[in-house]
C-alpha cells in the first residue's frame, strides 16, 4: 500500500486535509494558482469539494464542466484513495474514501505519538496573557473564564509546537496601594501578614477602604504613600512586596487546586511596566501622536467615537501627570514585541474590555510598535451567570469566590462518586472526585462558545450524560477497563493492522482521523468549545461502535485486533483532548 506523504513532509493528517492538498494541483490547473478546492466533510459521501463553483463564477464557465476538468486531471490520484468519486449537483465533487485508505491512515495515527495531529508549519512565539487577578483582592468567579480558557490555549499552542510564553498580568500597581500599605502599617506587619495568609484578602481590602472613606487623615497618608511608591522608596517597596507576596500565595493555591500551569515565574504584573511608562509618552510624542485634551495627553486613534459621535481619546497621561491602565498596556505591547519577541500576542480578557484593547492595539500600530506579521488578538469571552441571569453570587451576595467554587465542585462530585463507585477505596473516591469536580467546572466553561454568556448549572455540568466532562471521562475509563479486564497491554496493539468493515467502524475511524482538524480548528479560532464538540461526537461514535461491534468476542482474530486498535486510539484521543483542555482523564472511575 502506498504511504501518503504530505507535501510538507509530514506523513499524515485528517484525510479531509490530505485530499484537499492532493486536489490543489488539479484545481490550480483549471482555475489558476491558489484556487481553493474547498473540501468539507459530507454526509452524502465522506468529503465534498466545492471549489469548482467559485472558479466557474470567476472564469464565467459552467461549474459542472469545471468539475469535470478537475476530475480529468485528478482521477488517477483520487483512484488510489477513493472507492467512489462523482460529480453532483451544480458541480460538487463527492468523494468516498476507500476503506483500505482510511484503515491505513488510522494505522498510521495509532502508531503516532501525536495521534496524527499536524505540527505548526512555522513555529511562533505566542505570548498568552491570562488569569490576571488583582493583588489584595480574592479571585472570584469573574476570573474563571480567563484562567480556564487561557490555560487551554497554552496547552493547545504548545501541543502543535509553538513556543508559549505565559504572562499573568496581575493588577499590582496604582493608587489603591497607598491605602492598602497604610492599612498594613496600622495593623502591624506580622499581624497583617498572618491575616492575609489565611486567604481573607477581601476582608483586608474592605477594612482599608472603609478607613480610607471615613478618615481624611488616612486619605492624606495614602496619597503620600502613593508618591513614595511611585518613586521607589525602599521601605514602601518592602511593604508593597509583602502585600504582593501574600496575594500571589493565594493565587498559587487556586492554580494548584485547579491544575493550571501558571507559576510565580509567569507573573508580569502592571508594576513591571512602571519604568517604561515615561518612555511610552516620549515615543508617542516623537511619533507625533500626542494631543493635549483637557490637560491630559491623549491619542485619537481613527475609527473610535463616543455616543455623540465625537472622536474618542486614549488617555496616555492624565492631567497632573499620572499614568493609567492604557499607558501600562501600551508599555506591555512594547515589552512583548521588543523584549519577549512575541509573534502572536493573545489577551484572554473579558468582552467588556474590547474597546480598551482595540484602542491600545490601534495606537501601538500607529506608533509602529505593532506591525505584521506580529499580531495582537483580544481573545474575549462572555460572563458566567447565576440562575437568575445575573452575575453568579455566593450565599452572602458577594461574587462567588474562586476557592469556594472549586471546593463545592469537589464536594458535589464526591457525592456522585460515592453513589456510583461504592466499591472503590475512600482514597480512590476522593481522588476521582477532584478530577471529576474540577473537570466538570472547566469543561462547562470551555464547551460554551467563549463569546457567549452561560448559566452556571451544577447539575448539568456534573451529569454523566450529555456534553459534560464526566461523560467523556467515563467513556475513557470504560475503554481502559476493557483492556484491564481482558489483561491486554494497550501499547501492544498500537502497530496492529486496521480493517474496516462495519459502518460504525468506518465512522469511528473517520472521527478519530478528524482529531487533527479539530485541534487546528480550535487553535485557528482560539475557541476551545470546538474541541469539546469534537470529543463529544467522538464519544458518541464510540458508543455506537461498541454497541454494534463486539471487540473481545469478534468473529476472528484480525477483526478483534483491529477493533482493539480502534478502542485504544479512542481512549488516547479522549485523554489527549481532555488534557489539552486542562482536564484529567482517570483510568478508572
Ligand atoms: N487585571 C485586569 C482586570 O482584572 C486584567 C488584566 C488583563 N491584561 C492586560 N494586559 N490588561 O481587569
Amino acid at each position: 500500500m502506498r504511504r501518503l506523504i504530505r507535501h510538507n513532509g509530514d506523513p499524515m493528517a485528517d484525510p479531509i486535509v490530505t485530499v484537499a492538498e492532493l486536489l490543489l494541483p488539479a484545481f490550480a490547473a483549471v482555475g489558476g494558482e491558489g484556487a481553493d478546492p474547498v473540501v468539507r466533510p459530507s454526509d452524502r459521501a465522506d468529503a465534498q469539494a466545492n471549489g469548482a463553483l467559485a472558479i466557474a463564477k470567476r472564469l464565467g464557465q459552467n461549474p459542472r464542466q469545471v468539475a469535470e476538468a478537475v476530475l480529468a486531471v485528478a482521477k488517477p490520484m483520487l483512484d488510489t484513495i477513493c472507492s467512489n468519486v462523482e460529480i453532483a449537483g451544480p458541480g460538487f465533487l463527492n468523494l468516498t474514501f476507500a476503506d483500505h485508505f482510511l484503515a491505513e491512515q488510522l494505522g498510521l495515527a495509532a502508531a503516532d505519538e501525536h495521534l496524527g495531529v499536524r505540527l505548526a508549519p512555522v513555529t511562533k512565539r505566542v505570548v498568552i496573557d491570562y488569569s490576571a487577578p488583582n493583588v489584595a483582592k480574592e479571585m472570584h468567579v469573574g476570573h474563571l473564564r480567563t484562567t480556564v480558557i487561557g490555560d487551554a490555549l497554552v496547552r493547545l499552542m504548545t501541543y502543535v509546537g509553538h513556543t508559549v510564553i505565559r504572562e499573568n498580568h496581575i493588577g499590582d500597581w496604582g493608587t489603591p496601594f497607598g491605602m492598602l500599605i497604610e492599612h498594613l502599617v496600622d495593623l502591624g506587619e506580622t499581624e497583617a501578614a498572618d491575616g492575609l495568609s489565611l486567604g481573607d484578602l477581601d476582608g483586608f481590602y474592605r477594612e482599608a477602604r472603609a478607613k480610607f472613606d471615613a478618615d481624611p487623615v488616612m486619605q492624606d497618608r495614602a496619597r503620600h504613600r502613593v508618591v513614595l511608591l511611585q518613586s521607589g522608596d525602599p521601605e514602601t517597596m518592602r511593604l508593597w512586596h509583602l502585600l504582593v507576596e501574600q496575594s500571589t500565595k493565594h493565587f498559587n493555591a487556586v492554580y494548584a487546586k485547579l491544575g493550571v500551569l501558571l507559576t510565580d515565574d509567569d507573573i508580569a504584573g502592571e508594576s513591571m511596566y512602571n519604568a517604561l511608562l515615561p518612555e511610552v509618552i516620549e515615543r508617542l510624542q516623537t511619533a507625533g501622536l500626542l494631543v493635549e485634551s483637557d490637560g491630559a495627553d491623549v491619542v485619537f486613534p481613527p475609527g473610535f467615537t463616543n455616543r455623540e459621535g465625537d472622536p474618542l481619546p486614549l488617555i496616555a497621561q492624565k492631567r497632573g501627570g499620572g499614568f493609567n491602565y492604557s499607558t501600562s498596556d501600551l508599555a506591555c505591547v512594547i515589552d512583548r514585541v521588543e523584549r519577549v519577541h512575541g509573534d502572536l500576542l493573545l489577551y484572554v480578557v473579558g468582552a467588556p474590555q474590547a474597546q480598551h484593547f482595540a484602542m491600545v492595539f490601534k495606537v501601538a500600530e500607529m506608533a509602529g510598535w505593532l506591525h505584521p506579521p506580529t499580531e495582537a488578538v483580544h481573545v474575549m469571552f462572555g460572563s458566567v451567570l447565576g440562575p437568575n441571569r445575573k452575575m453568579l453570587k455566593s450565599r452572602s451576595g458577594e461574587p462567588l469566590k474562586f476557592i469556594e467554587l472549586i471546593d463545592e465542585a469537589v464536594v458535589r462530585a464526591a457525592a456522585s462518586v460515592a453513589e456510583k463507585n461504592p466499591h472503590l477505596s475512600a482514597d480512590e473516591q476522593a481522588e476521582i472526585a477532584i478530577v471529576i469536580g474540577i473537570g466538570a467546572v472547566k469543561y462547562a466553561d470551555l464547551s460554551t462558545d467563549r463569546i457567549k454568556d452561560y448559566i452556571f448549572d451544577w447539575d448539568r455540568m456534573l451529569a454523566f450524560d450529555g456534553n459534560t466532562a464526566p461523560y467523556l471521562q467515563y467513556a475513557h475509563a470504560r475503554i481502559c477497563s476493557i483492556f484491564r479486564r481482558a489483561e491486554i497491554d494497550r501499547a501492544s496493539v498500537r502497530n496492529d493492522a486496521v480493517v474496516l468493515g462495519e459502518p460504525q467502524e468506518r465512522a469511528l475511524a473517520k472521527r478519530l482521523l478528524a482529531f487533527d482538524s479539530a485541534v487546528w480548528d480550535t487553535i485557528d479560532k482560539y475557541s476551545p468549545h470546538r474541541l469539546c464538540t469534537y470529543l463529544f461526537d467522538l464519544a458518541q461514535d464510540f458508543t455506537a461502535f461498541y454497541e454494534h461491534c463486539p471487540v473481545l468476542k469478534a468473529a476472528d482474530d484480525a477483526t478483534k485486533q483491529s477493533r482493539l486498535v480502534l478502542c485504544d486510539t479512542t481512549a488516547r484521543v479522549l485523554a489527549q483532548g481532555l488534557d489539552l483542555l486542562g482536564i484529567v482523564a482517570p483510568e478508572r472511575m
